[in-house]
């Protein structure tokens, strides 16, 4: 995000705002909590399995596999533009020069990223409460699959396992803010926007 304008860091937040009325969440809904990594990693240790049989009733062979990838974040983080959820990164060794980042370069075809993401509320009792939340896929298509998007299948998967949309096929038209917020990197960083830097492994 370093070398984004206050201007496009404004739209962000607004598309982030539409956003998260398609992805399910009032933002500010799970804005409140404030997790240390290693409460975050201990939430999430706890929930991978879960996680990972909900995003499999979707019957995507990713979901399968995806927690056996590299993650490239220490600890999961609050992540506001996609509905202030904890979210990981994880990708498939063909999107292995996510690693370098803002030096990636373009990424290569069959490239998958995948966020999976959990939501922390204060229950009554005043303990945290936490919950799955849905999969965010990024996969890099070959060259003309959709202009667009510049080539990536964006999807979403819910906590249910149903695809809630997915570029270029069932719901393609609900995924079309995930590029149009990502789009805005999509000259220096192959619309990649990558982890907040204090989260890098
Ligand atoms: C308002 C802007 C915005 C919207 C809308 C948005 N994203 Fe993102 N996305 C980001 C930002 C910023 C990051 C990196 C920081 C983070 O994780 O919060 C990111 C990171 C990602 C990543 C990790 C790859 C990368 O870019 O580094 C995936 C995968 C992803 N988003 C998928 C999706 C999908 C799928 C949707 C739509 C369902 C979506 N995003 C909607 C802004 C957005």
């Amino acid at each position: 995000m370093k070398r984004q304008s206050k201007a496009l860091i404004h739209r962000l937040a607004v598309l982030a705002i539409v956003g998260g009325v398609v992805i399910g969440a009032g933002t500010a809904a799970y804005a409140a909590v404030e997790l240390s990594n290693k409460q975050a990693n201990s939430y999430y240790a706890s929930l991978t399995k879960l996680l990972k049989d909900c995003y499999a009733r979707s019957g995507l062979a990713l979901t399968k596999v995806y927690q056996s990838w590299d993650r490239y974040n220490t600890a999961p983080y609050e992540s506001a533009t996609h509905g202030g959820r904890f979210v990981n990164n994880y990708a498939n060794a063909k999107a292995k020069a996510y690693g370098k980042y803002e030096a990636s370069g373009p990424m290569a075809v069959g490239g998958i990223l995948v966020k999976d993401s959990f939501q922390v509320k204060k229950g009554k009792n005043g303990k945290n409460k936490v919950t799955p939340g849905p999969m965010f896929i990024m996969e890099k298509m070959a060259a003309g699959f959709n202009p667009s998007t510049h080539d990536w299948k964006y999807s979403m998967i819910t906590v249910n396992g149903k695809i809630f949309g997915t570029t270029n096929g069932k719901g393609s038209k609900k995924m079309k803010f995930c590029a149009d917020c990502h789009n805005a990197v999509a000259e220096d960083q192959d619309t990649m926007f990558y982890l907040p830097e204090e989260f890098r492994k």
